[in-house]
């Protein structure tokens, strides 16, 4: 008999929610001595790919970083020409996931974005919002501390007394709080790090690093991550005795 414990997390488990931060896209042109902006425009394309096969796979939710809250320090021309191409894409592509019933949500401070940004999401969020197939959500001028930061002001401005503050009721007020907590987390591009994504909702959420860059990965790199996904125990506090004994 083999001593080494039995992965808590099924063979074929999938994901029920995965995160991603997209990274990588302008080290992707640079290799090929192309602007930035062909990166991102790349980039858009592997979003396609990975929306597509995380529906095929049955995974419900999908979030992805596009915009970070930080993004805006970025060369103006850069961060003009991201808005420019977040605007085609919500031009271009809601009509496609309608078709494919998938509901499509933004998260992040919104009043950063021009007038024409926030109608087309509010029309793309109305459009889709009855859609089952697979929740797609965009985090965009997004960080996790202002999400924490603004869920405490509703709770002040709701009167709340301090007493009466928890984890359950902070967490009823964080943007995505009508959703699972991220099962698995993806990074592109080699970096090991969080760049202030969703903080409070990654807390016990598994954690993968690939150095493949954000518009090359595809179906198969996802699969490469679910299958990393399928290998870990997810104890939450508890001994692998207790959850072993508890599957
Ligand atoms: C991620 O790619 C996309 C955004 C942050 C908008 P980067 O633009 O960060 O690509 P690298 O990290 O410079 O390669
Ligand atoms: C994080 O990527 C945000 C997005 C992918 C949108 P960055 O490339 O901006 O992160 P840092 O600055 O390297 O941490
Ligand atoms: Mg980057």
């Amino acid at each position: 008999m083999s001593t080494r414990s039995k992965p808590a997390t099924p063979e074929d488990a999938v994901p029920g929610h995965v995160a991603i931060i997209m990274d990588g896209n302008g080290r992707w042109a640079k290799n090929r001595l192309m602007p930035r902006v062909a990166g991102h425009r790349k980039g858009v394309e592997a979003l396609r790919g990975v929306i597509r096969a995380c529906a095929e796979r049955g995974v419900s939710h999908l979030t992805v970083f596009a915009f970070s809250s930080e993004n805006w320090r970025r060369p103006q021309e850069e961060v003009s020409l991201l808005m420019e191409l977040f605007m085609r894409a919500l031009e271009n592509e809601v009509a496609r996931l309608h078709e494919n019933n998938i509901r499509f949500r933004v998260i992040g401070d919104l009043s950063g974005f021009s007038e024409r940004i926030q109608v087309l999401i509010r029309d793309a969020e109305a459009l889709t919002r009855d859609n089952t197939r697979l929740t797609f959500t965009v985090a965009a001028n997004y960080g996790g501390r202002w999400d924490i930061v603004q869920a405490v002001k509703k709770l002040m401005l709701s009167g709340v007394p301090a007493g009466a503050v928890n984890e359950t009721v902070l967490a009823e007020q964080l943007s995505i709080a009508d959703m699972p907590e991220p099962d698995l987390f993806i990074r592109t591009g080699g970096e090991q790090r969080i760049s202030n994504f969703l903080l409070w909702q990654l807390a016990y959420t598994e954690l993968y690093f690939t150095d493949t860059l954000w518009p090359e990965f595809d179906a198969a790199a996802l699969d490469a991550a679910i299958a990393s996904y399928r290998t870990r125990e997810r104890r939450f506090g508890r001994t692998s005795e207790q959850v072993q004994s508890a599957s």
